[in-house]
Order: C-alpha cells, then structure tokens, then sequence
C-alpha cells in the first residue's frame, strides 16, 4: 500500500492503478463505517483510493474542526490490512493553495436540514470532493447512507458537473444497540453513550408506524419527537419526513420515498441519523 502527500505523486501513482478505480473519500479516525466502503470498492473495482483529510472548509466557526479525532497510524493500518492500494493524505496547502476562491455550491438539496443548520457545509464538501474527484479521476465513488444529505447532493454534482463517476451509496453500519458509527461517537461519556441510542429508537419507532400503514407525515415526525423528548440528555435540532428526491417535508399523506432523519445534540456532541422508508437511495 503506497501513502501518499504530494499532488505530482498522486498523479504518477495513479498511472500505473488498473481501472475500474474505486475512491472512497474520508476524513480519517476510521471505524467500522468506513470500512465498510472500503470493502465494497474492493469487492467492485479493480484497485482502491482511499483519501484520508480533515476538510476545514465543511466545518462552521463554531464547529469541530480542532479537536476532530485524528489517529492516521492506525488509519493506515487498517487500511492495508482490508489491501487498499493507494492512500492520499494532501495537506490543506494543497487543497487550499494561497489566496483561494474557487467554490462549488449545489443549490436546493443543499439547502434543507444539514443545509440549513451548518450553513456553508455543503459548499465545503462538494468543493472538496470535486477537488478529490479531478485528483483522483475514480469510476466509482463510495459513499455512506449514515450522510444521506451528503450523499444526495455528491450525486447532484456528479451529474450536474458531469463526472463520469458512479456515485455508490453503502448502508449505515451501527453498533449493536443501533448508535450510527461515527468518528464523533468519542465525544460521548458513558452516559452520553447510552442516551444517544435515542436517534435509532426514534428513527426505527417511525419506521414501525409507517410499516403498519401510518401514512401521515406530521404523525410520523410526532413518534420521532415523542421519544426524543422522553430521553433528557437529548436536544433534537430538527425531525424530518422529507421527500427522498428533492429533501422537501412531506406535507400530509406519505405518498413516494421518505428520509425520515435527526440532528440531536447529545450534551455538546451533535449526532445525526436517518433511515429511508417506501424507497432507497
Ligand atoms: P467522514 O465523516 O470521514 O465519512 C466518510 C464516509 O464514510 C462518508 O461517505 C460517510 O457517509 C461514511 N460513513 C460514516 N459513518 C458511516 C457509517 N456508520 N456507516 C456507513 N458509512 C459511514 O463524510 C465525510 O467524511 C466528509 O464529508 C467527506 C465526504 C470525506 C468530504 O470531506
């Protein structure tokens, strides 16, 4: 497994990697989640890319940025060990060289739920993952269901900007008790641990409901609340029934493919989940 820095060696290195490619984008800290992306593109292309950087761009002022996990030693052993080809870990002088001003934004699906609550997110991830994406040059790109937002407007770009790339988007891999995987998750006391299983109760209750036929979006939206609101240690930022395509609520009957998903501050830690019902992603 070769890691690699520089922007010219990428480029070399990249040269001599059999196609299908398979590039799956991380900010590193990986866990079970990851890996498991990592295992599809194995399983689907011919050699694997993995990129590991913490994007300053997608985190607000007020968020993360300098306490975000960071362990790349064991990130690339991990790595090697599921026979990944090549890792890429650019420095932000890369990314960002002096003075820049290039910015790519997806507009409405950006704009709703982790939109609208972390303004300015999206413009960092797409920007970043079309940069990932021309350095790369990938077939295919691994994505996770557990950033169902993130994942939809990564295939808006795609589209839109036509790169000839495959979007792939893997199932959310949870812990035994249904938490959602997350670099994130270390933010959690013990307490705050066992508090955060809220998100997957409320989620799987909504599910349950919309199984036994209930069809009504405000009802779905209430199951999610009421159990949110029974956990003291969680305070939910939004609860969504939203339209699978264009992430707008539904508005009365269900009637097509819902997201229904979470932002809920665990103490200070901010956690998100979702689950899709009558359709996928
Ligand atoms: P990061 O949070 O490191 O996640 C990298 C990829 O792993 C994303 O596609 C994410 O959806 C997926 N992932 C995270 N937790 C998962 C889980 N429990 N199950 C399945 N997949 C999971 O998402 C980012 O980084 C960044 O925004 C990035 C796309 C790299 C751009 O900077």
């Amino acid at each position: 497994m070769q890691t690699i820095t520089s922007l010219e060696e990428l480029r070399q290195a990249r040269q001599s990697l059999p196609v299908p490619l398979g590039l799956v984008p991380t900010m590193g800290y990986l866990h079970a989640g990851h890996l498991s992306l990592v295992r599809a593109a194995r399983r689907e292309c011919a050699s694997v890319v993995v990129s590991i950087f913490v994007n300053p761009t997608q985190f607000g002022p007020q968020e993360d940025l300098d306490r975000y996990p960071r362990d790349l030693p064991r990130d690339l052993s991990l790595l090697a060990a599921e026979g990944v080809d090549l890792v890429w870990v650019p420095t932000p002088q890369i990314m960002y060289p002096p003075g820049y001003q290039t910015w790519v934004t997806v507009e409405q699906i950006a704009a709703p739920l982790e939109g609208a609550m972390r303004p300015g997110h999206f413009r960092g991830v797409a920007t970043v993952v079309a940069k990932l994406f021309n350095a790369v040059q990938p077939q295919r790109a691994y994505f996770g269901q557990k950033d169902a937002q993130q994942a939809l407007v990564i295939r808006r770009l795609v589209a839109d900007l036509n790169f000839p790339i495959q979007v792939v988007v893997c199932p959310t891999v949870r812990e035994a008790d249904g938490l959602a995987m997350s670099s994130r998750n270390v933010y959690l006391n013990p307490e705050e641990r066992k508090a955060a299983t809220v998100l997957y109760r409320a989620l799987t209750a909504a599910q349950a409901a919309y199984q036994a036929g209930q069809r009504n979006a405000d009802h779905l939206r209430q199951v999610m609340e009421a159990i949110l609101k029974a956990e003291p240690l969680a305070r939910p930022q939004y609860v969504s029934c939203a339209r699978l395509d264009d992430l707008q609520e539904w508005q009365g009957e269900v009637s097509g493919a819902a997201l229904l998903s979470l932002a809920v501050f665990i103490g200070q830690t901010r956690l998100i989940d979702n689950l899709v019902v009558g359709g996928e992603l």
